[in-house]
């Protein structure tokens, strides 16, 4: 009585596991369903370049040649699934660029460079380097003006000089912009979507640019981030550079994998003009 007692219990433990396993299957294939909806129904028409006119969405330096030395299963990240993290760098690429560029290698992580016009002029070397390890380059202006306070014709010239000169660069124009500071407005938005990018701003932000060192800035990260987060810094910043071996390490053990900001809104509705601070 009592072995019958036992094997009925595990009779129903089974039934209950298969059921959860179905009730799992039935969820995941309700969410592939609603992402096929998303995809085919309810994108905007993009301009003409990049994956099927939606140049954010597009990999990457999708050749194999350009993700060398990164592991080939981890591309690209698919972020309505995948516990994502998008790292972006600002106002470069500067002096400590490289170093950073050696401990994405190192920890087979890519990242978003939100480059400027005048410093790509400086070091053009660097952002070819910066490109051909996979990393997503996005617009980051000319010189780092306050675009709100800019005419029309002069947000236009800041952005296409900067695109312009990426695209001689790396062979490849920027599919996204942020503009500085954050700062933005109607008249700035209306230029930066006839130019065909979504304003790509961010969640988490340790202000690192006032002076703060390595532990401080890898402390307020890791403080802060969520899953589908936008994370700002400056590669500009020694001590910012410093603290992403750490952040790294601590966010992989937490989960997470590490997106461009192409792959993090990819599997987002995403408008050209319009602001993104996080994948929600
Ligand atoms: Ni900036």
């Amino acid at each position: 009585m009592k072995k019958l007692a036992v094997a009925l219990m595990a009779a129903l433990a089974l039934v209950t596991v298969v059921a959860l396993g179905a009730g799992l299957a039935i969820g995941m294939a309700g969410l592939g369903v609603v992402a096929v909806v998303d995809d085919v129904h309810l994108l905007p028409e993009g301009p003409a370049e990049g994956v099927q006119g939606r140049p954010w969405a597009a990999p990457v330096a999708a050749d194999a040649e350009a993700r060398r030395g990164l592991r080939a299963d981890a591309y690209p990240h698919d972020c309505s699934v995948e516990k994502c993290v998008a790292l972006t760098f600002d106002d470069g690429p500067g002096p400590h660029t490289d170093a950073l560029l050696k401990t994405l290698a190192a920890e087979k992580v890519r990242a978003t460079f939100f480059v400027l016009g005048e410093m790509v002029a400086e070091r053009p070397e660097v952002l070819r380097r910066t490109a051909e390890a996979g990393h997503q380059i996005g617009n980051h202006t000319w010189d780092h003006k306050d675009l709100t306070g800019l005419t029309p014709a002069q947000v236009r010239s800041q952005l296409t000089r900067t695109s312009d000169l990426v695209e001689r660069v790396t062979g490849r124009r920027p599919a996204v912009m942020r503009p500085p500071y954050g700062a933005s407005d109607r008249k700035v938005a209306k230029e930066v979507a006839a130019l065909g990018m979504p304003e790509v701003i961010w969640g988490v932000d340790p202000q690192d640019w006032r002076g703060m060192g390595a532990d401080e800035v890898a402390r307020k990260v890791l403080k802060e981030v969520q899953p589908g987060e936008i994370v700002l810094l400056h590669d500009i910043r020694k001590p910012s550079v410093a603290a992403m071996p750490r952040v790294i390490r601590t966010l992989k053990k937490r989960g997470y994998v590490f997106a461009t900001v192409s792959e993090l809104l990819a599997s987002a509705v995403v408008q050209p003009g319009a602001q993104y601070r996080r994948l929600v």
